[in-house]
C-alpha cells in the first residue's frame, strides 16, 4: 500500500545506520524547535538590524510571544527589493535547520504587522553569508497572511549553519512585524566545508546526466570551495541515479560524479574541514553501484590527518570489498580508528569509469578540548565545581522558597493556576504512570470563543514534552506538601496484604494486594459491591523508598490530581499511604487486565471463532466499551484535563466490560514497543499522537480526540496489530508531515473488518488536521450513545 507512486510517502531523509549523530539527520525527527519560543536561545542571540523601538526590539521576536509590544519591528518601513533589515539568531554552535516558523505581531488584538515574504541568510562563521535557494533555485519563502497565525515552512534544501537572518521582502511600502522559530537540531558532524572537484556530467544514451553539485553553497570554479551542499544535504541518492526523489529536477540531480578520464592519477582528492579537532571513529560514504552503467563504489580510499597545523605522516587506507553483484547505492563504512583532527583529506580510488556520492557522515567521539590528563588538576577542579554547586543549591533552594510563598499567597486567590513541573516529572510520568495532566489554565487564558486560538496556544518545544510541562491543578490542592486536603483518606498500611507484582517502573512498583476495611476509607458515593467485612483486591502503586525528593514531590502531585477525578469511567484512587514511606496510592482493580490484552485474548464473533473455540467479543460489546472510553474522556475534558496517553493499553476492563481510563501501560516492558524513544530525550507513543503533539510538542483535548480515534481502531481490531503496524517509527513520523502538509499524502488508518461506516466516519473526523473541526468527546459520545439505541 505505501507504493502508489506519486502519492508515496517520501523517505529520501537518509542515515547512516549506527553513527551517534546520524539519527539527527532524519526528517522529523531533526525538527525540534531550537528555542526562540522555549527561552533557550538567550536575549542577547538574538539582534537585528534595526528596531523601531526599545518594545520591539530583536528579543521580542520570539514565535508565540506576546512580551513587549508582541514582536519585532524594524525601525523603518520594508520598501521592494530593499533588503535591509533583518532579524539575526545566534544559536552558538552548528546545527541542521529542516524548518523555519514566522508569525507577525498580533499583540492581542492591536497589531497587525505582518511578513508576507521574506529571505534567509545564513552563516557558519558570522563572515561569510549565504543566501538561502529552494532546490529549484527560488529565494523567496512564503510568509505570515494575517498576524497571529504561525506558518511553518520546510527548508529543502535543509540549512548547516550558526547564525540565520530572517529579511521581510514585500513588493510595496509597509510596515512588518515578525516572530519567529527555527527547528532542527545539533550539527553534530562538525562537518564546516568539504572541497572537492565540480562534479561533472555524462552522457548516457545520449542524454545529459549532470552530476554537479547543485546546492553546494561554496565557490564552485573549476572546484567547489569553502562550501557544504549535497553531500552534507541529509538524502541519499536511489539506486538507480538517474531518478530522484526530488520532483522536477534533472537525471543525477541526488549524485555528485567524477569520470576517471580527468583523473590522470586514478582518484579524486575531498578534503573536510570541522569546527574543532575532534576523535574520529567512522566515515560513512553514500555511494552509487550501477556497474552496468559503469558506476561503482570506490576500490580505495586513503586518508590524511591534520590535527594542530601539521598533516600526518602516515596515511589510513582502506579497500571495501568491490561488489559486482548488488546494484544498490549503499553506505560505505570507513573506520577513521580515532585519529584526532581537525581536517580530513581523503584520495578515493575509482573501481570503474565513474564514481558518484550522494552523502558523506562522519562520526566522533567525546569532545578532546574538555579532557585534562593531569589528574590532580582534574581532582581539584572536581572539587571546586562541587563547592560551587553546593553554594548555587543553596542559593537557589532560598530564592526559590521566597517565590514559590509569594506565589502561593498569589494562587490562593485565583481558582486555577498554572505550575510548571521541571524535566524530572514527566519522565518519571513516563516511565512510572499514572498522572493525568491538564492543559492550561482554563478560565485564565481562553479566548472568548473558549477555544484558544491556533497561534495563541503554546507551542511547547519537544523538549518542552519531556521538560517545562504547564498543567493546571486547582488552588485548593496547591498546599502540596501538608497533605491536609488531599481527598482521599490515608489507609493502615497493615491492613494491605500483597498479592502479586502488577508492573515496575523506574520510580516505583504496581502491586496487586488484598485490603481489609477498605469500605470504611472510601467516599459513599463509590461502591463496592462486597459485604462489608470482605477483603477487597486493590492496586497498589508505591513510590521506592530510595526516590528523591522530586520523585516524590511528584508522586504527592499525582495523588492530588487523580484525587479529584470522580468518574465511572475513570480508574478510582481509594485512598493513599503517605504518613510514612514508602508512599503509596490506592485504586481501584480491575479483573480483566487492560483492554489490549483482553481483547487479544478474544475473538469476533464468528466461523473461525467457532471452530477454535476461544471466548468472542461482540460488536454490540466493543462499542459498548468504547462508548465508556468516550465518558470518561468526556469527563477529563470538562476538566480540562489532558490526559496525552489514550491507548486500550490504558484502559482498565472490569466485569461485564465496563472500562475505565488509566495510566498505567508505560510502567510494563510488555507495551516498550509502542513508545518511540528519541535520542536522549522522551519515550513517546507516536503511533496514538496527533500531528501537532509530535511536530509542535502540543497536547491538548483536540489531540486526545485524535488519540481517542486511534484507541477506537485498535479496538474494533481486536488489538491484533499496532496501528501503521507496516510502517517504522520514521515513516510514522515522515506520515505526520504528511498530515502536517495535508497534500493527500498522509496515510490513515484502514477501515476495520468489523467497524461500520458510521465508526470510521467518526474516526475520521478524530484525525481531521484542523483541530477546531474534530468532534468533541461530547459529540464522539453522543453519537456512540445513539448509534447503540
Ligand atoms: C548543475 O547542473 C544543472 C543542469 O545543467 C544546472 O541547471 C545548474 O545550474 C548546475 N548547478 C550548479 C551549481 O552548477
Ligand atoms: C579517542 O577515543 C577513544 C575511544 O573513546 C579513546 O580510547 C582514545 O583515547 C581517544 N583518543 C584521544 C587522543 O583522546
Ligand atoms: C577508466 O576506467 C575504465 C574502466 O575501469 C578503464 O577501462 C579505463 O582505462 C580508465 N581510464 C583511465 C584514463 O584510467
Amino acid at each position: 500500500t505505501m507504493k502508489d507512486g506519486g502519492g508515496s510517502i517520501k523517505l529520501w531523509r537518509c542515515f547512516a545506520a549506527g553513527g551517534t549523530g546520524a539519527l539527527h539527520k532524519i526528517d522529523g525527527v531533526c525538527r525540534y524547535p531550537l528555542g526562540m519560543s522555549g527561552g533557550q536561545i538567550q536575549d542577547e542571540d538574538i539582534s537585528a538590524s534595526s528596531q523601531w523601538s526599545e518594545s520591539t526590539a530583536a528579543r521580542y521576536g520570539r514565535l508565540d510571544f506576546e512580551e513587549g509590544d508582541g514582536a519585532w519591528c524594524p525601525e523603518i518601513t520594508v520598501e521592494p527589493d530593499s533588503l535591509k533589515e533583518f532579524l539575526q539568531i545566534d544559536l552558538r554552535s552548528l546545527h541542521f535547520i529542516t524548518l523555519v516558523g514566522t508569525q507577525g505581531r498580533h499583540a492581542g488584538g492591536i497589531g497587525n504587522e505582518f511578513a508576507q515574504m521574506y529571505k534567509i541568510k545564513y552563516s557558519r562563521d558570522s563572515s561569510r553569508w549565504i543566501s538561502w535557494r529552494n532546490r529549484q533555485g527560488k529565494q523567496v519563502i512564503e510568509g505570515n497572511r494575517n498576524a497571529y497565525d504561525i506558518v511553518l515552512k520546510d527548508l529543502e534544501p535543509p540549512i548547516i549553519a550558526r547564525f540565520v537572518r530572517f529579511m521581510p521582502v514585500s513588493d510595496h511600502s509597509m510596515n512588518v512585524c515578525m516572530r519567529v522559530e527555527l527547528y532542527g537540531c545539533e550539527w553534530l558532524d562538525g562537518l564546516v566545508s568539504y572541497n572537492a572537484p565540480a562534479g561533472e556530467q555524462m552522457s548516457l544514451e545520449g542524454q545529459p546526466v549532470h552530476l554537479n553539485d547543485s546546492v553546494y553553497d561554496g565557490a564552485v570554479i573549476y572546484s567547489m570551495t569553502e562550501g557544504l551542499g549535497q553531500l552534507t544535504d541529509g538524502m541519499c541518492g536511489l539506486d538507480d541515479f538517474t531518478h530522484s526523489h526530488v520532483y522536477n529536477v534533472w537525471p543525477g540531480y541526488d549524485y555528485v560524479g567524477w569520470t576517471n578520464e580527468s583523473f590522470p592519477n586514478g582518484y579524486v582528492e575531498i578534503m573536510f574541514e570541522f569546527d574543532r579537532t575532534r576523535n574520529f571513529t567512522t566515515m560513512k560514504v553514500h555511494c552509487n553501484n550501477m556497474f552496468m552503467k559503469h558506476v561503482k563504489a570506490f576500490r580505495q580510499v586513503v586518508c590524511y590527518f591534520r590535527s594542530e597545523a601539521d598533516w600526518e605522516a602516515t596515511p589510513l587506507s582502506f579497500s571495501p570489498v568491490v561488489d559486482d553483484v548488488n546494484l544498490s547505492a549503499r553506505f560505505v563504512t570507513i573506520s577513521l580508528a580515532n585519529h584526532m583532527a581537525s581536517a580530513i583529506k581523503c584520495q578515493f580510488y575509482f573501481a570503474e569509469a565513474w564514481m558518484m556520492f550522494s552523502e558523506i557522515t562522519f562520526q566522533s567521539g567525546d569532545d578532546p578540548t574538555h579532557k585534562i590528563d593531569d589528574s590532580n588538576t582534574r581532582i581539584l577542579i572536581v572539587c571546586l565545581v562541587a563547592i560551587i554547586l553546593i553554594l548555587v543549591a543553596i542559593i537557589v533552594i532560598i530564592l526559590w522558597r521566597q517565590v514559590w510563598q509569594k506565589m502561593l499567597e498569589k494562587v490562593r486567590d485565583a481558582t486555577w493556576s498554572h505550575i510548571h513541573t521541571n524535566e524530572f516529572f514527566l519522565s518519571q510520568k513516563i516511565l512510572t504512570s499514572t498522572a493525568v495532566t491538564a492543559s492550561k489554565a482554563p478560565i485564565a487564558t481562553v479566548a472568548q470563543d473558549g477555544v484558544p486560538h491556533y497561534a495563541e496556544a503554546d507551542i511547547v518545544n519537544l523538549q518542552g514534552v519531556t521538560g517545562g510541562n504547564t498543567y493546571a491543578v486547582p488552588a485548593l490542592t496547591m498546599d502540596l506538601l501538608s497533605g491536609k486536603d488531599v481527598a482521599v483518606e490515608e489507609f493502615p498500611r497493615k491492613l494491605l496484604t500483597f498479592k502479586e507484582k502488577l508492573g515496575e517502573g523506574q520510580f516505583g512498583e504496581v502491586h496487586l494486594c488484598e485490603a481489609e476495611g477498605m469500605k470504611e476509607f472510601i467516599d459513599e458515593d463509590f461502591s463496592f459491591n462486597i459485604s462489608d467485612n470482605q477483603p477487597v483486591l486493590v492496586a497498589v502503586k508505591m513510590l521506592r523508598a530510595d526516590a528523591n525528593k522530586n520523585a516524590r514531590n511528584d508522586f504527592l502531585k499525582e495523588i492530588k490530581i487523580m484525587s479529584r477525578l470522580k468518574d465511572p469511567n475513570i480508574i478510582r484512587l481509594l485512598a493513599v499511604c503517605i504518613c510514612s514511606d514508602p508512599l503509596c496510592m490506592i485504586t481501584e482493580y480491575m479483573e480483566n487486565g487492560d483492554l489490549n490484552q483482553f481483547l487479544s485474548r478474544h475473538e469476533p464473533e464468528g466461523q473461525i471463532a467457532l471452530i477454535s473455540n476461544v471466548t468472542t467479543v461482540g460488536y454490540s460489546d466493543l462499542r459498548y466499551m468504547a462508548t465508556q472510553i468516550a465518558s470518561g474522556m468526556r469527563y477529563l475534558s470538562s476538566l480540562n484535563f489532558v490526559h496525552r496517553d489514550l491507548a486500550t493499553r490504558n484502559c482498565l476492563v472490569g466485569k461485564n466490560y465496563t472500562i475505565k481510563i488509566a495510566d498505567f501501560g508505560m510502567s510494563r516492558n510488555l507495551y516498550s514497543g509502542d513508545y518511540y524513544r528519541i535520542q536522549g530525550r522522551a519515550v513517546l507513543p507516536i503511533r496514538w499522537m496527533s500531528w501537532e503533539s509530535i511536530l509542535l510538542g502540543k497536547f491538548t483535548t483536540a489531540s486526545d480526540v485524535w488519540a481517542f480515534g486511534v484507541t477506537l481502531w485498535e479496538t474494533l481490531t481486536f488489538c491484533k496489530e499496532q496501528p501503521y503496524s507496516q510502517l517504522t517509527d520514521e515513516q510514522v513520523i515522515e506520515n505526520t508531515g504528511e498530515f502536517f502538509r495535508d497534500q493527500k499524502r498522509q496515510i490513515y488508518l484502514p477501515q476495520p473488518v468489523l467497524c461500520p461506516d458510521s465508526l470510521y466516519e467518526i474516526m475520521l473526523c478524530c484525525w481531521r488536521r484542523n483541530t477546531k473541526e474534530r468532534p468533541s468527546f461530547q459529540e464522539i459520545h453522543r453519537v456512540l450513545l445513539e448509534s447503540q439505541a
